[in-house]
């Protein structure tokens, strides 16, 4: 009883050791350059609700986003996703820190533009839009 209480303890430790290694590498990793995986979650959790078209049938209320976004400037754009867009998109600066914007901006970077027409907000609201069509 007392040994396998004992080899319990041991795979215990063994297993939080290595995952605080992987945290660890992570950290590094993240302050070299921007992580994929955690930028395209954060992307599908925070913004595919607007700039995404999950169904063929849906519509979208912001535009689509690709590398082409902004002029592709990824200070403009990491600047938009904090502060939002008055009345159009809410700012993520409270939901997200510096590193995780970073990872959506470089996700979104990987994204090809879609064709023009595409690319519309289909939705309209009330309010006023941007874009002229
Ligand atoms: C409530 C809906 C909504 C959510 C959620 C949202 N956005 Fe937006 N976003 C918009 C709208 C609408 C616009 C267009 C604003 C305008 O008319 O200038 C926009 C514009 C943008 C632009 C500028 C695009 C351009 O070509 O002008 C970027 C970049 C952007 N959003 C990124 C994001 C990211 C990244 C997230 C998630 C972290 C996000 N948005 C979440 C609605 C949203």
């Amino acid at each position: 009883m007392i040994r396998s209480a004992g080899i319990i303890l041991f795979t215990v430790g063994a297993v939080s050791a290595a995952f605080a290694q992987g945290a660890a590498k992570q950290a590094v990793a993240s302050a070299a350059k921007p992580d994929l995986t955690v930028g395209r979650q954060h992307f599908e959790q925070s913004c595919g609700v607007c700039h995404t078209k999950p169904l063929i049938t849906s519509g979208r209320f912001g535009p689509a986003l690709s590398k082409e976004s902004l002029g592709g400037q990824a200070d403009v754009m990491a600047e938009v996703i904090g502060n939002g867009v008055p009345l159009r998109m809410p700012g993520f600066k409270h939901q997200l820190n510096n590193d995780q914007i970073r990872a959506v901006v470089a996700y979104i970077q990987t994204l090809d533009p879609p064709p023009p027409e595409a690319a519309k907000p289909t939705a309209r609201t009330s309010g006023e839009r941007r874009d002229d069509n």
